[in-house]
């Protein structure tokens, strides 16, 4: 059967059900017409597959966790992108999972934003090739991808019902360049709307967004599907395109059936929904055809440590302290927990499950073999704040040639759901770093981390910053061999670092009051202010050093 027969056959109750989800990660089966079931999981920096248990339990199928699209940015390439989509792409083939829900591209307006470690840049065009080179990677392995959050989704705090109020200008050069670029490019198979408003108008009931641009300008031919539970008006968000309500919702088939009764909605675009979804559904169901079903953890693992060389950025180096060189240093301290339980990832429904976690000290300690005398010292607890063994660490730091300090923002710092309050450390990571400092002239900072921190009280103090981001579950190795110059850092970050809260473009307009938050700055989005107004920054737009030096000429 056809799709045009299939809906024939379909009555008003089954079309109506097809059009919100079967549960949390489903789509509705309907077997009487042979419509069977699809399955979409988060991500998407590696797939977060949720199973349930013998007990009814939940928990999480392990899977490669690769960085986070902030760290995947600083590479600035988009092959590894697409060779680290292609792998997520074969893990999801490998469990039977046909979307995964990324690439997230919305635009860090503020460096405030929880979820700034899950998209890509502060400039529209590097999110928009960052993002599409992903979906391709995903989708080349016959595994679609849900682009979202579509659209202006730039803060956590409130995002269910901000209403982000935004010149046509800035909206289309800034906020929605990216998903353009992505959608036109990569052709995500589906498109996630955001929670907020958008000029007044929920995401999910946006016509003007969904339909007029997404669809009539960019022809975007997939489904639009909805972040979880962001549909107010199942009619509403149907007129406005929106094919797929996420998860499954009671009051969504009675909220159509009174609008069908009303004539508020038509039958026919009840069937033009269903149509898309099924297009969409026997895609996803021939494609399952031409997977493979397995994978190869080692060589991912390894993809993922390449990925995360290629991110780790060198910020400062004074005096060329490092690559840390065997000859010079005989001992050095290795300071902070983040060296033995590594910051890998940020929080919320993008948390994969890594298959393991490299440690820095287990790499470091291989590397610095019998030549080098390494003295770890925890200093710090690591899930809850509070300093543990201040003293020591001091001490093993006066001792020693060098100090290696690990710090960087622990749970409940960068996650979704929720915004950050500084963009600096905690206060007792900054008082670490002072304190060693104070006993060490030799000291080199790494800081693990999913967006800008302020380092404005501390850098001066320090001769070193590794800027390593949320880098996956190689984190750990890859470190140690940028501290060894086993490789040769070149991330280049693709956000400003500013010197202070108070210098960023949004500041005192962001979050707004609880109902409008107002993007006052216009286009004036990240370096395109720094620049403009000549403002001082900590480290600008594509800064990041190396253990060479360049020289640049003949510039064309
Ligand atoms: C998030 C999405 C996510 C979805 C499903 C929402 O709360 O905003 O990014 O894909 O939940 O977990």
């Amino acid at each position: 059967m056809n799709c045009e027969e299939i809906i024939k056959k379909m009555n008003r109750d089954e079309k109506i059900a097809l059009l919100t989800g079967k549960d949390s990660w489903h789509t509705v089966s309907l077997d009487r017409l042979g419509i069977p079931s699809i399955a979409v999981s988060d991500g998407p920096h590696g797939l977060r597959k949720i199973g349930t248990d013998a007990n009814g339990k939940e928990f999480t199928y392990k899977a490669t966790c690769f960085p986070t699209a902030s760290a995947m940015s600083a590479t600035w390439n988009t092959e590894l992108v697409r060779k680290v989509g292609e792998a997520i792409g074969e893990e999801c083939g490998a469990m039977d999972v046909d979307v995964i829900l990324g690439p997230g591209t919305n635009i860090k307006r503020t460096p405030l934003c929880g979820r700034n470690f899950e998209y890509f840049s502060e400039d529209p065009y590097l999110a928009g090739e960052m993002s599409a080179a992903f979906i391709d990677g995903v989708q080349s392995r016959n595994v679609g991808t849900s682009l979202k959050h579509f659209a202006a989704n730039n803060q956590e705090y409130d995002r269910f019902q901000i209403n982000a109020d935004i010149d046509i200008r800035t909206l289309r050069e800034i906020y929605l360049k990216p998903f353009e670029i992505a959608v036109r490019k990569a052709k995500p198979w589906t498109v996630m709307c955001a929670y907020n408003r958008l000029n007044g108008i929920y995401c999910s009931e946006n016509k003007f967004l969904l339909n007029d641009i997404l669809r009539e300008e960019w022809g975007f031919d997939g489904i639009v599907v909805s972040d979880w539970g962001a549909v107010h008006d199942r009619a509403k968000s149907l007129l406005a395109s929106l094919e797929l309500e996420m998860p499954f919702s009671a009051k969504s088939a009675d909220n159509l059936k009174k609008a069908l009764d009303a004539g508020v909605i038509t039958e026919n675009e009840i069937d033009n929904a269903v149509r898309k979804l099924l297009d969409f559904i026997f895609k996803a169901i021939e494609s399952r055809k031409k997977r493979t079903k397995s994978y190869d953890t080692s060589e991912h693992h390894r993809l993922a440590k390449e990925a995360a060389l290629e991110a780790i950025t060198l910020l400062k180096n004074d005096e060329g302290i490092l690559p840390i060189n065997s000859k010079k240093v005989r001992k050095i301290a290795v300071i902070g927990r983040l060296a033995q339980e590594p910051a890998i990832q940020g929080e919320g429904s993008s948390h994969v499950e890594a298959n393991l976690t490299d440690k820095p000290l287990d790499k470091i300690l291989e590397l610095a073999g019998n030549d080098i005398e390494v003295e770890y010292q925890p200093a710090y607890h690591t899930w809850d704040t509070g300093i543990g063994g201040l003293n020591k660490a001091m001490d093993a730091a006066m001792n020693s040639q060098m100090a290696v300090v690990f710090v960087g923002n622990r749970r409940g710092v960068e996650g979704e759901g929720f915004d950050r309050q500084s963009i600096r450390l905690s206060r007792e990571m900054e008082d670490v770093i002072l304190r060693i400092a104070e006993c060490n002239p030799n000291t080199v900072v790494v800081v693990q981390a999913g967006s800008a921190i302020d380092m404005s009280s501390w850098i001066g103090r320090v001769k070193a910053v590794v800027f390593t981001w949320f880098a996956g579950q190689a984190a750990g190795s890859a470190i140690a061999d940028i501290l060894f110059g086993v490789s040769n850092p070149c991330g280049k970050i693709a956000e400003t670092f500013p010197c202070s809260l108070e210098d960023t473009p949004a500041y005192g307009t962001y979050p707004g009051n609880g109902y409008v938050s107002r993007y006052a700055e216009g286009i004036m989005v990240g370096y395109r202010y720094y620049d403009t107004y000549k403002k001082d920054v900590l480290f600008p737009f594509g800064h990041g050093l190396s253990y060479t030096s360049f020289e640049y000429g003949d510039l064309k």
